[in-house]
């Protein structure tokens, strides 16, 4: 049976491990490319390395956020992209481009949403003393970071951590979750309705939406 979705896109700005996740995951269909908006995103080399098509789109070469967004577009369009996935990508996209991939932009935040949205989440969860913390896998909409949820893992905050050592175990969860994300999108388990996400009954991973690792 033919997927709903036959192939993504990556976006990226710079390490790429969430984009490392989603490819060794070998999701169901083809990624299409990566495209990094920064020349020098590390990312860019492992993909290229496991021979995917990579691409850089310099945001620094347009003269407006706008310009960047319609080549950004174009160039995911002139792949045949169905599914846009937000892997570190740290640009802030246009109404124009959202609405464009409206139900098939996805992006991964380092938080709880819609706890700590923007940047430095987990400086700011320690500074705010929540005891669990985590990441969203959610659909794009025009407000950042605010997007129908698909799925959340949650971390504990414990006593000594500090900013790295929390980023580092929300990662981990990151790189499970966003894999299980994007395969329910792909195979079509997991839509986009009315504002809402809506997972079929069989395919919801409610046991699994939540990952507490223990301490
Ligand atoms: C991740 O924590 C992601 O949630 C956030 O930026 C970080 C990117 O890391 N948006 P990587 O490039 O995927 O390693």
């Amino acid at each position: 049976m033919k997927n709903p979705m036959d192939n993504y896109v990556i976006l990226i700005s710079g390490r790429g491990s969430n984009m490392q996740a989603l490819i060794d995951a070998k999701l169901p269909g083809t990624c299409v490319g990566v495209i990094s908006n920064r020349p020098g995103a590390a990312g860019l080399a492992w993909a290229a390395e496991r021979g995917v098509s990579t691409a850089v789109i310099d945001h620094k070469a347009f003269p407006s956020r706008e310009a960047f967004d319609v080549a950004l577009a174009e160039e995911i369009d002139r792949r045949g992209a169905e599914l846009v996935l937000l892997a570190g990508f740290m640009r802030v996209l246009t109404e124009a481009f959202v609405q464009r991939f409206n139900g098939r932009l996805v992006n991964i935040h380092p938080s709880l949403l819609p706890a700590f949205p923007g940047l430095h989440t987990h400086e700011t969860a320690l500074k705010t003393g929540v005891r669990i913390h985590g990441c969203t896998v959610h659909f794009v909409t025009p407000a950042l970071d605010c997007g129908p949820i698909v799925v959340q893992a949650a971390v504990p905050v414990l006593p000594d951590d500090d900013a790295d050592q929390l980023a580092a175990r929300v990662l981990a969860q990151e790189h499970l979750v966003y894999p299980q994300a994007a395969r329910g999108i792909l195979n079509g388990h997991c839509r986009l309705v009315d504002h809402r996400v809506v997972w079929d009954s069989d395919a919801t991973p409610a046991g699994d939406a939540l990952r507490v690792p223990v301490a």
